[in-house]
């Protein structure tokens, strides 16, 4: 696994982590994790059984079942789309009261690692430089102030016809920080080996570029760790 490139993308929600691991995998040719679809399929699945947020064996026991797949850029549970379905806020909230559970996230350790494909890998998530691939070349904390991410979350929906409120917003984007920062297991934050990219007032494509440029210089690092110049 060593020889498969990794970069992986922690941060809070709404902070863009999404949107730019996709666009730097594309940029780099590597396969893309939204290790955040998972949970949000657990969670999604558990509300069509009215299974309860507090059942850690039966959450695990969907963790560990799911017949699930991304492909041509959606999110399908059971050949059936569900794209719309589990980016839906409720089914985020969701996932985010069960995503402590150490039986729930035990089954999706090894279903996340198995993304890792040469000829390489960018993920995002909470965990996924601390816990799923500490191997990783590159670890990235990408962050932007309450505010912005609010009015980020804002503009998207306003896109998908949906009229929120901001400070509506504001209370649900900091109870989740707050729920993901509070959980003894993997809970968000900047990983030691993490570099802090707060992407408050860059673009996509600014932020976007930070990370390839990070990669780049990790990569020179690392070569010239194995092959030391004489
Ligand atoms: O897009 P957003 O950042 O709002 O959420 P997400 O990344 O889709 O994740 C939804 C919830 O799943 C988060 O609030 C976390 O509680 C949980 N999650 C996690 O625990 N570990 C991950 N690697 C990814 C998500
Ligand atoms: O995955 P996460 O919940 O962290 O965020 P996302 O869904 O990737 O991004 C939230 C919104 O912020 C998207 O509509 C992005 O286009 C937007 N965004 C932005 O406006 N500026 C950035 N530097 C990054 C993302």
């Amino acid at each position: 696994n060593h020889a498969i490139p990794i970069i992986t993308i922690d941060g809070p929600s709404a902070s863009g982590k999404g949107t730019v691991a996709y666009l730097a995998a594309q940029k780099l040719g590597f396969h893309y994790l939204d290790s955040g679809a998972l949970y949000r399929l657990v969670a999604l699945r558990a509300l069509q059984d009215n299974i309860d947020a507090s059942d850690e064996m039966q959450l695990a026991e969907i963790a560990g079942k799911i017949n699930f797949s991304f492909e041509n850029s959606l999110v399908w549970l059971d050949g059936q789309n569900v794209d719309s379905a589990i980016r839906a806020e409720s089914c985020g909230e969701f996932a985010s009261r069960i995503a402590h559970f150490p039986a729930l996230r035990a089954a999706l350790l090894q279903r996340q690692r198995d993304f890792c494909r040469l000829p390489g890998l960018v993920t995002d998530g909470r965990d996924m430089g601390s816990v799923v691939f500490p191997d990783a070349a590159l670890k990235i904390y990408l962050t932007a102030s309450v505010e912005e991410r609010a009015n980020r979350r804002y503009k998207q929906l306003k896109e998908k016809g949906i009229n929120a409120s901001m400070p509506n917003l504001l209370q649900m984007l900091r109870e989740r920080d707050q729920r993901d920062s509070d959980r003894a297991l993997s809970p968000l934050k900047q990983h030691i080996d993490a570099q802090l990219l707060d992407t408050s007032s860059l673009s996509i494509d600014e932020a976007v570029k930070q990370v390839l440029d990070s990669y780049a210089a990790a990569e020179l690092h690392a070569r010239a760790r194995t092959n030391p110049v004489k």
